[in-house]
Parts: structure tokens; C-alpha cells; sequence
């Protein structure tokens, strides 16, 4: 379940620069996030948007933390409250005056559904990240040696097989290349050391 959010202005121009700790950020994590798959899953998306941010983007660790903790809270409502995704997580971020673009990366994390086109690197990547990086979690889980020797090829095989993860949206991941301006092969070959190391020290 998703819903069109019916709106794309989010937060409050004077918030730029407001963050949660990290601190604050793991406690909302923790309250709301009750899977263990789906935590795994927001904790990869969170380490992919900082590894991005700095190696990427070079920003600084405030910036890092912007992006990481977007992916970080993304899916924040969708264990609970599947029916509010992502309306929920955004009201929240909203009353707690956190910075604008925190929110609309979030806001705009899966445009086809929610009516919010990512326009922001931090929207792109947000979005291209979060599919893709399902998809190459759940070819590890299948992998006699998980992460181990994973390439580029093996990914790309698995996204052509329709049946394969067949809850991965092949649309989205496409699009979101398209919009990041990010070819697929350079975005798997991103993500899969990074997210081999963030699975070893999480799981
Ligand atoms: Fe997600």
C-alpha cells in the first residue's frame, strides 16, 4: 500500500540545518521499525546515501548525515503503518523542524506513488538506491557465499529475471538511473562492496 501524498512543498525553509541525532534517529528507528528484515534493509539504504555523500558528493559529515539519515528513516512507517507510508514518517519529521530536504528526499523516495518527483541528487539517489539495493540483498541470501564474489553480472542477470525478487520494481530502478544520470552497471558496481560491508557489521 502507498498513498499519493497530494502535495510536494515539505517542511520549512527555516529548519534548513536541522537534523535529529544520531541518537534521536535510532531511538525513532527503533520504536517504529519492528522487522528485522525491513530494519537490515533501511540500514543499508542509510549506509549507501553516506557512503555516496562522501565519496560522491564530498560533503562534509553534517552533509553525510543528511544523507544517511534519510535512507536510514525512508521506510520508517511502512513495518506499522503500511496504509500512511510515507505520509507518517514525513508529519513527524515535519514537527520535529527538521531540515526540508531531509524530508522531501523521503517524501519522493518512490515518485511513482507518492506523487513526488526527486529532483535533488539526495532525492536520486535515495530513490535509486532503495530497489536496487533490495534486489542485490536478496541475490546475497541465495548466494552460498553471500556478498562473496557477487558482480556486476550476476546482479544484472537476476534484474532480468522477472520472477526473481519479483517485488523489486524493474520500472523504478530504471527511471531512477535515468533521473540519478547514473548508469545501472556503475550503480551495482557501487553498491555492492559497501552494502557487503554494512551487512557484515550489522548482521
Ligand atoms: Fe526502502
Amino acid at each position: 500500500m502507498s498513498l499519493n501524498l497530494g502535495r510536494t512543498e515539505f517542511g520549512d525553509q527555516a529548519n534548513l540545518g536541522n537534523v535529529l541525532s544520531r541518537e534521536e534517529a535510532n531511538q525513532l528507528f527503533n520504536d517504529w521499525v519492528l522487522n528485522p528484515k525491513l530494519k537490515v534493509h533501511m540500514q543499508q539504504v542509510g549506509h549507501l546515501m553516506k557512503a555516496w555523500a562522501a565519496e560522491k558528493e564530498n560533503l562534509d559529515e553534517a552533509g553525510q548525515w543528511q544523507w544517511e539519515m534519510a535512507g536510514l528513516l525512508h521506510d520508517a512507517d511502512w513495518d506499522q503503518w503500511p496504509d500512511q507510508h510515507c505520509k507518517k514518517i514525513i508529519e513527524e519529521l515535519e514537527r520535529r523542524n527538521i531540515d526540508p530536504a531531509i524530508i522531501r528526499a523521503i517524501a519522493s523516495h518512490g515518485h511513482l506513488h507518492f506523487g513526488v518527483v526527486p529532483v535533488t541528487k539526495m532525492d536520486q539517489m535515495l530513490y535509486a538506491f532503495d530497489e536496487l539495493s533490495g534486489l542485490i540483498h536478496a541475490y546475497s541470501l541465495m548466494r552460498p557465499g553471500g556478498y562473496e564474489g557477487m558482480d556486476v553480472k550476476g546482479v544484472k542477470k537476476r534484474l532480468k529475471e522477472k520472477s526473481f525478487a519479483a517485488n523489486v520494481s524493474r520500472e523504478d530502478i530504471a527511471d531512477a538511473c535515468e533521473r540519478a544520470g547514473i548508469a545501472l552497471d556503475d550503480l551495482v558496481a557501487f553498491i555492492i562492496p559497501r552494502q557487503a560491508q554494512i551487512t557484515a557489521t550489522i548482521a
